[in-house]
């Protein structure tokens, strides 16, 4: 019997893989509480959970198999009786991913294609993967005539002095609009890259096996229960543990990129939508909040939000490889397919998450994940 609803339906169990992190342990609880058994494949990586077992955000009533997504056998066993997949496993650092190149290809490719090569034998209804933005690489443009651009690339700058953001051929400024999912993808880091891959490798394995596929483009998802303690981590919780241990924010560029930060309950409900919804099958998504914000304005926010308001970011005016300028959404498609909606104040998250980090030890790596990238020439 179903939790969650008075009529009685076949209780279906969903395997999250990658579901020991800060996303899945959301997803799981708000499958569980939707009436599903949920399955939880991870490997706990130590970058991400230290050296602790099964995470403390993991709803106890879920299935906990602790197995990496590239052991064939730990796939098999994990997907026994499971009806839909959501897959999550993968390394998510975008400055890492330009030097840990086989580590990144081996997780998040050869990890996709364990898991399809298992479900060729065991198939399943549906198999929902989170993508990324990033596979966009930079999102796209408006000139001061009002004509698009797609294409964009970042060139390296010409000088201390020289804009930061992308300028169309006459030299004239660009300014970012919202990316919908029909840009071309441009592959701008080995993280893109795998991402792209994972997304391809769904949408195509799936269908010709008999399952549906979807495909989420995240964009930069925040809020309590991110790994404070991972150096390569989105750049909220890598400000909040900075905040945390009294060091200002280290901002890359001069701050003024621009990205959408979604919550993790928005991601959640995005998941739970594209796992449902018949519409979903065969699509992409964007998932984001439709609003964008400099790094800049959210590091003194978030300063603010913790109680230290006089810790200034520093700003290195330095540039991240593999980084893109800006990238925003268009979240019109899971709005108008899925119902999907986004009603949250991001201030009153900022304080939330503020409140958890106050809870936590978060160990400041932050300078050794700098001098990883320095002196391989990463950041320049
Ligand atoms: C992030 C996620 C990626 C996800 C994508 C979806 C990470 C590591 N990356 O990519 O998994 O798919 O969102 O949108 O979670 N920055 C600083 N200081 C720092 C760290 C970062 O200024 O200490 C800057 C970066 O240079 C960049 C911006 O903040 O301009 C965002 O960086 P980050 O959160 O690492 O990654 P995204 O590329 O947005």
């Amino acid at each position: 019997m179903a939790r969650g609803g008075r009529f009685a339906r076949v209780q279906e169990t969903v395997l999250i893989t990658g579901g020991g992190g800060f996303i899945g342990c959301h997803l799981a609880r708000r499958l569980l509480r939707g009436g599903y058994h949920v399955r939880v494949l991870d490997s706990l990586i130590e970058q991400v959970h230290g050296a602790r077992g099964r995470p403390e955000l993991l709803d106890a009533e879920a299935e906990f198999l602790r197995g990496d997504v590239r052991d064939p056998e730990a796939v098999r066993r994990a997907l026994r009786g499971v009806d839909r997949v959501v897959h999550l496993a993968a390394e998510v650092g975008v400055g890492q991913s330009m030097y840990a190149v086989d580590r990144y290809v081996s997780v998040n490719d050869v990890g996709t294609a364990v898991l399809f090569q298992q479900l060729i034998d065991a198939p399943v209804k549906r198999v929902v993967v989170a993508s990324s933005m990033s596979i966009y690489g930079e999102g796209l443009y408006q000139d001061e005539d009002g004509a698009l651009h797609e294409d964009v690339r970042r060139t390296p700058r010409r000088g201390p002095d020289a804009p930061w953001d992308p300028l169309d051929k006459a030299g004239r400024p660009l300014r970012p609009v919202p990316t919908p999912e029909s840009k071309r993808p441009a592959l701008a880091s080995v993280y893109a890259i795998s991402k792209h891959t994972q997304e391809c490798l769904t949408l195509t394995l799936a269908p010709a096996y008999g399952m549906e596929g979807v495909a989420l483009r995240l964009w930069n998802a925040y809020g309590p229960g991110q790994a404070l303690s991972n150096p390569y981590t989105g750049v909220l919780a890598i400000f909040a543990s900075r905040l945390h241990n009294g060091q200002p924010p280290v901002i890359f560029e001069d701050g003024q990129q621009r990205r959408d930060f979604v919550h993790v309950e928005d991601v959640a409900r995005a998941f739970h939508l594209a796992l449902e919804r018949p519409e979903a099958a065969g699509q992409v998504y964007n998932v984001a909040s439709g609003h964008d914000r400099t790094v800049a304005e959210v590091a003194r926010e978030l300063a603010a939000a913790m109680g230290r308001p006089e810790m200034a970011p520093e700003i290195t005016n330095k540039t991240r490889s593999g980084d893109i300028r800006h990238n925003i959404a268009d979240i019109g498609k899971i709005r108008r397919e899925l119902g999907f909606s986004v009603s949250r104040d991001f201030q009153a998250d900022l304080a939330e998450l503020a409140e958890w980090v106050a809870r936590q030890q978060a160990e400041d790596r932050v300078q050794q994940a700098r001098s990883e990238l320095e002196t391989r020439g990463l950041v320049a």
